[in-house]
């Protein structure tokens, strides 16, 4: 796994400044005010941190943004790294200041001197967010970031606040690195292997085999399974923080490629479909996370993992299968498969497990995209005290979350000939919400439910403020800070 760099919190130690070897940083407010590190090191510098707060680039930026100085006269640091960030900004500027950091982090490493920055724990979070990179599949992979050393007041309280963060951080990265992996690599046989290992941080992982979940008639999984060589698995991953009260559940779709079977997909743009278990991914994450930190709450994480492939085998447009609910599927569009797939693992889910609520993720429509773009995740509930409990965790960790309408007026073209249901509606019109609706089909009256449509937010074609190109790890800070706030005491 890609670990997150090491980041150390010490004591202010003016004396070590001019002889630091790799970046230096420090932080400016508005008002040009500097703690005394910085005005060390403006002293050193013979004023140019004065310069800098003196300009208009310097007013220009916004908070946590920055600008380099190379080779200051003064200091044996290659570069001066200057950030703008007032002791009254909040927690998104701490971590975008931190962000800053991590992005232009080199094999030297950085000497952040944080004495006048209040939110210390945040900075260093976002900083590790952003020194991510995906270098498991490069033969020779490029340099790696040297550590972090921190100057803060009272450097054990800042490390105490940084723990549950850095944990945090783990997850993201657990996350990040599932859904960047290729296919070739990433079968359903190593993801339910990459899960099992983390028994060695106190989950308990089960896995059913496609056997076990033919006995529990899980047709509708099992037969999107069917073309393809990596059987169909489905991972149970119970953290067990809480009492003996009932768990929530967290469930993700993991199908490990979609070539859209018989229905097959376009060639081009195919090969982000690796990105496909995105929602599997998320909520393994989120299980580590609270592994991690030791939650204080039961939350049992299910993901069915499987691959979309065309062969001999595999189902066809116009198949019947029956889900373990009972409900027949007529399989009208076999891409149509992550709801096919969710629908037994929701339902085994609450007929197990009677959760308190259910949180599904799956990248689960290009309609989404076309919809929200890749700034909002949509969200679909049955419960408005639960979904609004997520948007404001989501808010709060700047995860973009826009809530979609349901309706029973949309379950029209979902009506089958020859079966209960079909798997795709007649038309593309609301083909974001069509899917939800026919999840809902899967969740009982009284499970409160949110359905979260990650299929424009789980990979990002650019950088994102706290994430290089590629998977972002979207809803892990979400989820936890909902678990935190709504179940921890
Ligand atoms: N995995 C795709 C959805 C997707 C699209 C994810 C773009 C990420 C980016 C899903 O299985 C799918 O193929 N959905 C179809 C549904 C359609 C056949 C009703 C789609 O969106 O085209
Ligand atoms: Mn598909
Ligand atoms: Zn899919």
């Amino acid at each position: 796994m890609t670990a997150p760099v090491t980041i150390q919190f010490v004591e202010t130690d003016l004396d070590r400044l001019e002889g630091a070897a790799g970046r230096v940083v420090v932080f400016l407010g508005t008002d040009g005010k500097m703690g005394a590190a910085a005005r060390k090191v403006d002293r050193l510098t013979r004023g140019a941190l004065k310069r800098v707060a003196a300009s208009d680039t310097f007013a220009r930026l916004k908070a946590g943004e920055g600008l380099d100085l190379a080779f200051p006269a003064g200091l044996a640091a290659p570069v001066l790294q200057v950030i703008r960030l007032d002791r009254k900004d909040d927690v998104a500027a701490a971590r975008r200041a931190g962000a800053t950091i991590g992005r232009m982090l080199g094999t030297d490493g950085a000497l952040v001197l944080a004495d006048a920055v209040t939110l210390a724990a945040e900075l260093s979070f976002g900083l590790a967010l952003r020194a991510y990179q995906f270098t498991d599949r490069k033969s020779r992979p490029p340099e790696t970031f040297g550590g972090v050393t921190m100057m803060v007041n009272g450097p054990e309280a800042v490390a105490a606040e940084a723990a549950p963060l850095a944990a945090l951080a783990e997850g993201v990265f657990f996350t990040r690195d599932l859904v960047n992996e290729p296919a070739n690599i990433l079968t359903t046989e190593d993801f339910a292997a990459r899960l099992a290992a983390m028994q060695e941080l106190g989950l308990d992982v089960e896995i059913l085999e496609e056997a076990d979940m033919a006995a529990l008639g899980m047709g509708a999984l099992l037969g999107v399974s069917l073309g393809s060589e990596t059987p169909a698995k489905l991972v149970v991953m119970h953290w067990n923080g809480g009492g003996d009260e009932a768990p929530f559940a967290l469930v993700g779709k993991g199908v490990v490629f979609d070539t859209g079977g018989i229905s097959m997909k376009p060639a081009g743009g195919m090969e982000d479909m690796t990105m496909d278990m995105g929602g599997a991914g998320t909520v393994a994450g989120v299980m580590r996370t609270l592994a991690l930190r030791k939650a204080k709450a039961n939350v049992v994480g299910l993901v069915g993992l499987v691959e979309n492939m065309p062969d001999g085998r595999a189902q066809r447009p116009g198949d019947v299968v029956t889900s373990m609910k009972g409900d027949t599927i007529e399989v009208i569009n076999t891409d149509a498969e992550g709801r096919l797939v969710l629908a037994d693992v929701m339902w085994y889910a609450q007929d197990r497990f009677k959760p308190t609520g259910m949180i599904n993720l799956a990248t689960l429509t290009g309609a989404i995209v076309v919809a929200l773009g890749n700034e909002n995740t949509g969200v679909f509930s049955n419960d408005d005290p639960l979904c609004n409990a997520f948007l404001t965790a989501a808010k709060a960790e700047g995860e973009g979350a826009w809530r979609m309408p349901l309706g029973e007026a949309y379950d029209g073209v979902l009506k089958s000939r020859v079966a209960d249901i079909r798997n795709v509606g007649t038309g593309r019109e609301g083909g974001a919400i069509v899917a939800a609706q026919f999840l809902k089909r899967f969740v009982r009256d009284e499970t409160p439910w949110i359905h979260l449509d990650i299929a424009g937010t789980a990979l990002s074609k650019g950088e994102t403020v706290l994430a290089p190109k590629g998977a972002t790890g979207w809803g892990v800070l979400a989820l936890n800070r909902l678990i935190r706030e709504r179940f921890e005491r």
